[in-house]
């Protein structure tokens, strides 16, 4: 059986573009592939969180991943920082990492750009945490979003690299999980394309039927159609995106005629969504905050996974560690 990961930041919410671009086909695999969730609470240090909200960020991430279906009981779903095999071939791979590549990466010299204060060296050998994630497992496959894409690359690089110089064949190459029926992209609700945290157009498993009722109805809309039959401006097309996405097909379709015959009222268009996205994510919601607050829940899930993240990363470090050369006096 392959084996899939997936690291999750320990930032903020999750919204529509998380769940139904990635979270939702990670709930699918989970019977099909032997299936590592962990939450990078490591790399957020590179932005130097307060301490104070260090734990409960991760918690509540882990709280949301559990209420939309991440199954403890298949998967192995860990805290990073609970599993030190990943920190120590980190430090190994750093030795056969350089400077140049590194510095090279686009995300990095975003970084360096946006925050030209914290230029840290955790910043620049993010990449070598990540590929240390992917490797310790030996992970073939790692569903990532465009911006990671360079990581990953950089991960076959490193993985081909040690297997070459140290002769040994430990590491297979880590490749994008790309889930059947391809891509979706959740638009936002301003007309500006993605859904996404750094865009403020988010609307979030999280938000409370007021919240997501008022997001929905503030939407960009246009002055209507005009003739029947009309090609759809992207805002409105956005609008049918999420309604296809949250809403059957009956629906879709009784839309798609008022609109094809001009008849269409945004406000009721709107009213619909709202009201199917509710249906997605409330229940979702509840399940969050009787997840987030069951201490003794939580703790048996991080216990567990931490228990088989561990069990398959020493039996990786162990080889690691051989082929490198070290051995016990
Ligand atoms: P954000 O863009 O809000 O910072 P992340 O980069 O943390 O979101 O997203 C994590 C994963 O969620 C991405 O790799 C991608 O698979 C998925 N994702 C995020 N936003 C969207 C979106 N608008 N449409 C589809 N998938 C998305
Ligand atoms: N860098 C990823 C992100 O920003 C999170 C991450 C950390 C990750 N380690 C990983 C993703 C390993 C996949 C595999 O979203």
């Amino acid at each position: 059986m392959d084996t899939v990961l997936s690291g999750i930041r320990s930032t903020g919410h999750l919204h529509l573009g998380n769940y139904f671009g990635a979270l939702k086909n990670f709930v699918k695999i989970q019977d099909d592939y032997r299936c590592f969730f962990f939450i990078a609470d490591l790399h957020s240090l590179t932005t130097h969180p307060h301490p104070d909200d260090f734990h409960s960020s991760v918690r509540t991430i882990l709280a949301e991943y559990l209420a939309a279906g991440l199954d403890p009981e298949k998967s192995a779903i860990y805290i990073q920082s609970d599993v030190p095999e990943i920190s120590e071939l980190y430090v190994l791979l750093n030795m056969i990492s350089y400077v140049g590549e590194l510095e090279r990466t686009v995300t990095f010299k975003e970084k360096v750009r946006q925050n030209p204060n914290n230029v840290n060296a955790g910043l620049l050998t993010y990449p070598v945490l990540m590929a240390s994630d992917i490797l310790i497992h030996r992970a073939q496959w790692v569903p990532v979003g465009k911006d990671q894409e360079q990581h990953l690359e950089l991960a076959r690089v490193f993985a081909r690299r040690f297997n070459n110089m140290y002769g040994a064949d430990i590491f297979p190459e880590p490749h994008n999980l790309v889930f059947t029926g391809g891509a979706v992209k959740v638009p936002g609700l301003d007309g500006s394309g993605k859904m996404g945290k750094s865009n403020g157009n988010g609307i979030y498993l999280y938000d409370d039927e007021k919240t997501i009722t008022k997001k929905v109805m503030k939407a960009v809309t246009d002055s209507g159609p005009t003739e029947p039959d009309s090609p759809m401006p992207e805002v409105i097309a956005n609008l049918f995106t999420l309604l296809g996405l949250v809403s059957d097909r009956s629906t879709v379709d009784y839309f798609t005629e008022k609109w094809n015959d001009c008849s269409i009222r945004y406000g009721d268009l709107k009213k619909q969504l709202a009201a199917d996205i509710c249906k997605v994510t409330l229940p979702i919601r509840e399940r969050i905050d009787a997840i987030y607050n069951d201490e003794s829940y939580l703790s048996e899930v991080v216990a567990s996974g931490r228990e088989k993240a561990r069990a398959s990363a020493a039996a990786t470090l162990a080889l690691v560690k051989q082929a490198v050369g070290f051995k016990a006096f």
